[in-house]
């Protein structure tokens, strides 16, 4: 079934999702960064039901979503007081911990692991659901595994639909991008994701910060990696795609000209508004992220923009990355890996 919730929950339709979280089936829902693939948490064979649909490695943990910071000491144990800090300060939010589980969250969740990813959105109608289901949700994000994250419900539906039982539809995801997932060791905050809560502001309330050397390094399918998801190809396309920056706007325009002359015009560019006239690509094969000065507008779009550009089936998506600070960290993260290194930095 589809529910629009855009502009107010529905009340009666919100039971009906309701259970059919607590019986055992699959929900989409939006959260602030993507939409989520939720079921009972603590019912495995639901949460098997999220492997199969999304066509998900089975090694690969899914994140726990509550609705209350209370409710953490309900699936996680021995929290330290760093995690606290990041407890008190990011949830709900972007954000997703990971603690030391308890013994209520079945194996499959967190892939056999001790530990448990938790994060409490900041969207009313997830916040809803997770509340009036009454259990914790598993969550991954909305999308067959390997693709880019579902950022609204007309994506979503050519990939997803049939493969659940209810699809809840919030409109276009605030963020874009999934959560900074951050794993605590030895009182020092892993920044194992990068997403809008920026290495700066985990600094700000710890006094220190890490970023996994794994998030910006290809990752081989054997290592041993704090997160399994690191290593899996992600947010690609069918197409092949390629990664440019240039600091040097000039130097840019050139590397992309240059790319789109080599392939005879049989690319789509993924990129900054203020490129498309420069470009010369023809009708329909400049796709715009919004401005390169805007990294909060470029996050929202990339994902959708990605699938749109594969929908034109070009030789190759030439997309145009930027500087790794700010949100940029997290967007050239996914886009390192929608490339798969194919990458040009001047
Ligand atoms: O914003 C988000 O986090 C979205 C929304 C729906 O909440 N969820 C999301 O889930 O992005 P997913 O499954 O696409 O990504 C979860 C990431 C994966 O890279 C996974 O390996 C990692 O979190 N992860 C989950 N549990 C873990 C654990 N116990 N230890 C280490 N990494 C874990
Ligand atoms: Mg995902």
């Amino acid at each position: 079934m589809y529910y629009n919730w855009e502009d107010k929950t529905n009340t009666d339709e919100l039971k009906v999702v309701c259970n059919l979280i607590k019986n055992g089936e699959l929900v989409i829902f939006p959260t602030e960064t993507v939409y989520g693939i939720g079921a009972n948490a603590l019912d495995e064979n639901a949460v098997g039901k999220i492997f199969i649909a999304k066509g998900r490695p089975s090694d690969n943990p899914i994140i726990v979503h509550l609705a209350d910071k209370r409710k953490i000491e309900d699936i996680a144990q021995n929290i330290t007081e760093v995690e606290q800090k990041l407890i008190d300060n990011f949830m709900p939010g972007p954000f997703t911990l990971i603690l030391e589980k308890k013994d209520v969250i079945p194996d499959i969740v967190t892939a056999g692991q001790n530990t448990v990813a938790i994060r409490i959105p900041d969207n009313i109608i997830a916040r809803g659901i997770i509340t009036y289901a009454g259990v914790p949700v598993a969550a991954p994000s909305a999308n067959i595994s390997g693709k880019p994250s579902g950022t609204n419900i007309k994506d979503i539906r050519k990939e997803l639909e049939g493969k659940v039982s209810a699809i809840v539809d919030g409109g276009p995801t605030r963020i874009g991008l999934e959560s900074t997932v951050v794993k605590v060791v030895n009182e020092i905050p892993i920044i194992l994701r990068p997403g809008a809560i920026t290495p700066e502001e985990i600094d700000e309330v710890v006094g220190n910060v890490i970023i996994d050397g794994n998030v910006f390094k290809k990752v081989d399918y054997s290592a041993k990696v704090e997160s399994p998801g690191m290593k899996y190809k992600h947010y690609s396309p069918n197409t092949k795609c390629k990664l440019i920056y240039c600091k040097d706007d000039l130097d840019q325009i050139f590397y992309l000209k240059k790319y789109v002359k080599e392939y005879k015009g049989n690319v789509v560019i993924v990129g900054f508004k203020e490129h498309e006239d420069q470009l010369l690509v023809s009708e329909g094969r400049f796709i715009s992220v919004g401005s390169q000065y805007n990294y909060e507008e470029i996050a929202r779009n990339i994902f959708s923009a990605l699938r749109q550009a594969d929908e034109i089936k070009p030789e190759i998506i030439l997309i145009e990355g930027l500087k790794k600070e700010g949100m940029g960290l997290a967007i050239m993260n996914r886009l390192l890996r929608t490339c798969e290194y194919d990458y040009i930095e001047k």
